[in-house]
């Protein structure tokens, strides 16, 4: 286990808190390892009905931790954790709602194309540096941000890394509210509560009516795994993590 990720239960509620703010909530392969346990045990247990997905003020995530991403690829050998949460997220079978705040950079952004509802703050701004990092889109985001958002948004997001305020992201659908920042943990919290008290039965039907045919979503999460790893190995992205990681030392 690993203290950057905090769960706590609060009723029927499942609250799965990214908690690493020294590094703005970036992943380790341990953070996903532990909320992918979340997931499942949440979606196991009958006395959860809803997940929640929180960060610290000011940092919903910054992304994989880039620091892992120059491990595999320099070394060539890939830890499986962050590619288990992906799946996780797409198969997930409980109601799952997300409160960012601030930082909301790579899977800080794509996780919320999986939350069946999303709110932020107005300084809360998405980003998706994949191409900028030689990196190509993942979790399903190639597949799901047309759908969401149109494909200009999607390409303007997704390939240009352009980032996206809260107020553009909920003009495009990409998230549900925008919410002062003092009121962003009750109002996730209320809407989960919202969900929880519905027939489970009926909202699990409808959500799964809702939801992309899960075998579509998991092709494509493996498609974009396979350019991902390979593009890991370029010499395109070994520059920038490179530059990254040495920036403080220039
Ligand atoms: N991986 C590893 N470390 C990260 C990180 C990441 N994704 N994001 C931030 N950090 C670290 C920084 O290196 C810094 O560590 P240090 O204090 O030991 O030097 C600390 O977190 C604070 O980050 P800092 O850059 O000083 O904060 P900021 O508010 O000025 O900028 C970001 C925040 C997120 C805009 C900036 O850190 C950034 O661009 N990070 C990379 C994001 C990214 O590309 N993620 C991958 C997407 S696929």
């Amino acid at each position: 286990m690993t203290e950057h990720i905090l769960i706590e239960r609060q009723g029927a509620v499942q609250i799965i808190r990214m908690n690493r703010p020294d590094k703005k909530n970036a992943l380790t392969r341990a953070m996903y390892a532990a909320m992918t346990a979340a997931l499942a045990e949440g979606d196991a247990d009958p006395s959860v009905r809803v997940h929640v997905f929180l960060g610290v003020p000011g940092a919903f995530s910054s992304g994989n931790d880039l620091a892992d991403f120059l491990a595999f690829a320099t070394s060539g050998k890939f830890g499986s954790e962050g590619w288990d949460f992906l799946f996780a997220l797409a198969r997930a079978e409980k109601p799952m709602v997300s409160g960012v705040d601030g930082i909301a950079v790579g899977i800080g952004t794509t996780l919320n194309l999986h939350c069946d509802l999303t709110f932020a703050t107005p300084r809360t701004v998405f980003r998706t540096p994949f191409v900028d990092l030689g990196l190509v889109p993942e979790a399903g985001s190639s597949l799901l941000a047309p759908r969401v958002l149109g494909r200009q948004n999607a390409f303007a997001l997704l390939a240009l890394g352009e980032g996206f305020s809260a107020e553009r992201a909920k003009a495009a659908g990409l998230i549900h509210e925008v919410v002062a920042e003092e009121a962003l943990e009750s109002t996730v919290l209320n809407a989960a509560n919202a969900i929880a008290a519905r027939p489970p039965q009926a909202l699990k039907i409808a959500r799964d009516l809702l939801h992309e045919p899960r075998e579509e979503l998991v092709a494509r999460i493996e498609l974009e795994k396979e350019h991902f790893k390979e593009r890991l190995r370029s010499e395109e992205a070994l520059a920038v993590l490179t530059a990254f990681m040495n920036r403080k030392k220039a």
